[in-house]
């Protein structure tokens, strides 16, 4: 049965994780780059960006959580399409990422532990297969919207945390459009700063 299978994903307050206008050179679409404004100084994460630096927090520890637990990634491709071009190499995931996509392509290799798969059997299979490579540790949904929501109406999440970024974004793609009321959220952790709000639920479906 391998580990858990989490979600860890930026939003705003009213409910978008990315901005209007979202694509490949505009990534987390307009004014998107706020919701993870928290994000940016954390020594944590820019470890796994390549850059030097950064501080150490409450929500650096979160981070460091979320890598160290997660042994494989699942994402869209529309995420993945934004991230190929963004990412650095080596990418943050040094770990096997499975993408879901319509379109087959071969599997791309990145350094340091990151080869990128591409799932045409949906989620299902994706997560079939992060699991058999995490070795036992838990499998991260890495987003977007459209793979969270068919993870969670499958069933198929047992914890989503949310860091929720005290902004406005008005538009873009929103996280939970179309997830089933039958899915039931109890909170878990809820610790933050002045920047963010980590919200950690165990998620049950029916
Ligand atoms: N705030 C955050 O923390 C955060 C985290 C992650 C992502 N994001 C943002 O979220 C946005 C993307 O989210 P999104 O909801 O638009 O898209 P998404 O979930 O990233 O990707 C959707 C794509 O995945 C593929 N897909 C989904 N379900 C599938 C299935 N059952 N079978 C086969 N392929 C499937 C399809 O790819 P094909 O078109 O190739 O068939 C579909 O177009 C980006 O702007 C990204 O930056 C934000």
């Amino acid at each position: 049965m391998g580990g858990k299978v989490f979600v860890s994903i930026g939003m705003s307050l009213d409910g978008y994780i990315a901005g209007p206008n979202a694509r490949p050179g505009n990534p987390l679409g307009d004014g998107g780059m706020k919701i993870h404004r928290w994000v940016y100084g954390v020594e944590a994460w820019r470890e796994r960006q390549n850059l030097g630096g950064g501080g150490t927090n409450v929500s650096g520890e979160i981070v460091e959580e979320n890598f160290e637990r997660a042994g494989a990634y699942v994402m869209g491709r529309r995420m993945f399409a934004e991230g190929e071009e963004g990412w650095p190499d080596p990418p943050p995931f040094r770990a096997p990422v499975f993408v879901l996509t319509h379109t087959p392509r071969d599997p791309w290799e990145r350094q340091g532990g990151t080869t990128f798969h591409f799932v045409t059997e949906g989620p299902e299979a994706a997560l079939e297969r992060a699991r058999a490579a995490a070795g036992g540790k838990d499998v991260q949904i890495s987003g977007g919207a459209e793979t969270v929501r068919q993870f969670l109406n499958a069933g198929l999440v047992d914890e989503l945390e949310v860091h929720l970024a005290p902004l406005v974004l008005g538009s873009g793609v929103r996280l939970l459009d179309g997830v089933d009321p039958g899915v039931t959220l109890t909170p878990e952790r809820t610790v933050g700063t002045g920047e963010v709000t980590h919200i950690r639920y165990r998620v049950a479906t029916g």
